[in-house]
């Protein structure tokens, strides 16, 4: 009976067939261990020369790494192997030999294996991390799908610019300009008068000149949107959802978390509500922790923000920046309009932030000020503006980086390990 590895728990003491590649292989005298992979998991399989035979022990004791072949064996339960099973083999069939595989058991250098991306993903490493990826992004939309939400696509070829005009990818569109999304916020909130509580999850695109272990070129954002949400409202949303990945990733992902040898105590503690701190008093705090230099109305760095997140066991919200340094739709503390109603979620261990969010400026008047006051053009953004024309309501939204957020999850120390082809400063290949 032809199977996969993940389903070899359902066929102990069978003899089965599943079509496989070697990821490693060690042998004796009498004995071959074959480390397999299928795609859905890994397992030893063991050949020993009395009981398979002289022929099908010799083909095991030769193959190249990354073979493909039909093995055929007995499932036996293991309490030895990470997998708690293993196949006692019978038969090899050899569908495909592979020469010289490139990325073979020893250490490789980092560029190295971004070349040869399309090969290392078979790794068992990125494949924990892939795995991970995956069910962050099923916990997602059980999430908001649980939650009323209504999933929206906004599109990828835009006129308009949410996060500033400075990094966008700019593209002809036939006679006009055009730009690759950089977020498709200003679609969701029309989205959202629509439907109440929607939420987008789509690739989206910065040219930003930045090379750190945090930046893509491309990269995927989940963006809710929500009617009649307040900043308050929307924090509670976000916490809730941050909570529910972690749990579902700590329950669904256990294998691999041990795999990238995850210290999972801390996402333990991740579970809402979320501790707060205002701009006004991280700015306090930095100066405690000897960051004397930064001033108030500066943005905060990579160093700023894990010197925060230090402070604190969960991930933290740090809440009403100055306007100056926010996008321009952003909605000012009616107390103190200098600084906005909005908030960035910093994860804790030094992964920074994974969410920004904020209340959008709901007024016409103030909206069409801000638009200028930012020199855009009015004319792009005139169904933006039209929105508080037509029955304008308090409303939130936020952006969670997909990401960063599998780096933060899986403890994995650079974003390029946490998307299949990543998209960085000097790297289109492969
Ligand atoms: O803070 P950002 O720029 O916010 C927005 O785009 C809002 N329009 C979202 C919204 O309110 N709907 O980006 C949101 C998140 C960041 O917190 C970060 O996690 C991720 O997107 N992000 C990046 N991830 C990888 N590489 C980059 N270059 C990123 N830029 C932002
Ligand atoms: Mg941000």
């Amino acid at each position: 009976m032809k199977i996969t590895i993940s389903e070899v728990h359902q066929h102990i003491g069978e003899e089965v067939t599943i079509g496989v590649w070697l990821n490693n292989k060690r042998s004796s005298g009498k004995i071959a261990f074959l480390e397999l992979r299928d795609g859905t998991g890994f397992i030893q399989g063991v050949v020993v020369k009395n009981e398979a035979g002289e022929e099908v022990f010799q083909t095991a004791k030769s193959m190249s790494q990354e073979t493909s072949f039909y093995v055929t064996g007995t499932v036996r339960e293991d309490a030895r192997s990470p997998f708690g099973y293993e196949l006692q083999v019978t038969g090899i069939e050899i569908i495909h030999e592979a020469v010289d595989y490139p990325i073979t058991p020893k250490a490789h250098g980092t560029e190295f294996l971004m070349d040869h991306r399309h090969l290392w993903l078979r790794s068992r490493r990125q494949h924990a991390v892939m795995k991970i990826r995956n069910e962050i992004i099923r916990a997602t939309y059980e999430f908001f799908n649980t939650h009323g939400f209504t999933k929206i696509d906004p599109p990828i070829l835009t006129g308009s610019a949410p996060e500033g005009t400075t990094e966008l990818f700019h593209t002809k569109y036939f006679d006009e300009e055009a730009y690759l999304s950089q977020s498709g916020q200003l679609y969701m909130e029309a989205a959202a008068m629509a439907f109440g509580k929607v939420f987008s999850f789509g690739p989206t695109f910065r040219a930003e000149k930045s090379k750190t272990r945090r930046h893509l070129i491309e990269f995927w954002m989940i963006e809710p949107e929500m009617a009649f949400y307040e900043h308050e409202d929307s924090l509670k949303v976000q916490e809730q959802y941050v909570s529910y990945i972690v749990r579902s990733v700590l329950e669904n992902c256990k294998l691999d978390l041990h795999r990238l040898g995850r210290d999972t105590s801390k996402l333990e503690q991740v579970s809402a509500p979320f501790p707060r701190i205002t701009y006004d008093d991280a700015i306090e705090l930095l100066h405690e922790k000897g960051f004397e230099d930064i001033k108030w109305g500066e943005d905060f760095g990579a160093p700023h923000e894990t010197a925060i997140a230090e402070s604190f066991d969960k991930p933290v919200f740090i809440t009403h920046y100055p306007a100056a340094i926010k996008p321009f739709y952003m909605q000012p503390d009616a107390k103190r309009p200098e600084v906005v109603l909005c908030a960035d979620l910093i994860a804790p261990e030094g992964y920074g932030e994974i969410i920004g969010g904020s209340e959008r400026i709901n007024d016409y008047d103030l909206l069409l000020k801000r638009i200028k006051d930012f020199n855009l053009s009015e004319e792009a953004y005139k169904w933006y503006l039209d929105l508080r024309k037509y029955g304008s309501v308090p409303h939130s939204g936020f952006g969670l980086g997909l990401e960063r957020t599998v780096a933060w999850i899986s403890g994995v120390e650079h974003v390029r390990e946490t998307i299949p082809f990543p998209r960085l400063l000097n790297r289109i290949y492969p």
